[in-house]
């Protein structure tokens, strides 16, 4: 039976602007269109994400599961008073938003914690192999070295990590640590694709059926995607078309999008 992503269509095409985050069409669509192929291509995992927030991206990674995978929300989910604006709310957001999403997780998906304190064999007794990973938790150094070897510990053969900020300029020391972890696991990671605010990274054995998936996805088809060298290694560029653009732009003038969920 063919894959039913009708809930996922649906929060794609008219919720997810509702949803306070700190992502753009062009990364969804990525998200989408891997998440979505890894599913025809018969690859099978789990899927995760550390730093929730208020749930815009774990949602795509919830209505992405299949029968028998399960989706892991980790988050401190603690609002310290200092996170104010679309970063405040915290404690509340994600949990209210789920409920008018309707979208069904069980208790074991949602993971109340520091990540500091997680091994990779309490993260993998947890969760399992994950086929789809976003890195997007504390962006210090510490932080983003100890969730990334976290995400590579329960990676999927054939799985895929994102990582949020690596191109972020209010967060240099991403990237920093980011390159270090990709340089020390280079044997392990590599990077095919990088959007405005994610660089996406696979096994390396994986990289080029997934650069090739990309090509040819039909869901990109109007996206522009140019070939860049990264660690001496090819990888996809990927920014939306105009005609994309402009599309969303007259459709958000419109109201097609509501603001509210
Ligand atoms: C940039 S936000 C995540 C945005 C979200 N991925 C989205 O797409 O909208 C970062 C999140 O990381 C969480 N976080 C920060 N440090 C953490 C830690 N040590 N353990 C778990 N979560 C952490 C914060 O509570 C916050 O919700």
């Amino acid at each position: 039976m063919p894959a039913n992503f009708d809930a996922l269509d649906q929060y794609i095409d008219r919720q997810i602007e509702a949803v306070a985050g700190y992502f753009g069409h062009v990364e969804w669509a990525a998200i989408d269109a891997i998440g979505r192929w890894q599913v025809e291509a018969g690859i099978k995992g789990n899927l995760a994400e550390i730093g929730v927030h208020h749930g815009k991206l774990y949602f795509i990674l919830a209505l992405l599961r299949q029968a028998g995978e399960r989706a892991l929300a980790i988050d401190l989910f603690k609002d310290d008073g200092l996170n104010t604006g679309i970063h405040a709310g915290r404690d509340k957001a994600f949990f209210d938003n789920r409920d008018k999403l309707g979208i069904g997780l069980d208790e074991e998906e949602i993971w109340t914690v520091d990540t500091l304190t997680l091994t990779p064999e309490a993260l993998h007794a947890r969760i399992g192999d994950v086929r789809l990973f976003s890195v997007d938790g504390g962006h210090a150094y510490a932080n983003v070295v100890h969730d990334m070897r976290l995400a590579e510990a329960v990676l999927a053969d054939d799985g895929v990590m994102i990582i949020h900020d690596f191109f972020g300029i209010g967060w240099p020391d991403v990237s920093v640590a980011a390159i270090h972890m990709l340089t020390e696991m280079k044997d392990r990671l590599q990077p095919f694709l990088i959007t405005q605010y994610k660089l996406f990274v696979a096994r390396p054995a994986a990289v080029e059926r997934y650069r090739a998936m990309l090509a040819a996805n039909p869901r990109l088809a109007t996206a522009q995607m140019s070939d860049r060298a990264m660690f001496d290694n090819p990888i996809t560029l990927l920014n939306l078309g105009r005609r994309e653009l402009l599309e969303r732009r007259i459709k958000r003038k419109l109201g097609f999008y509501p603001k509210k969920l």
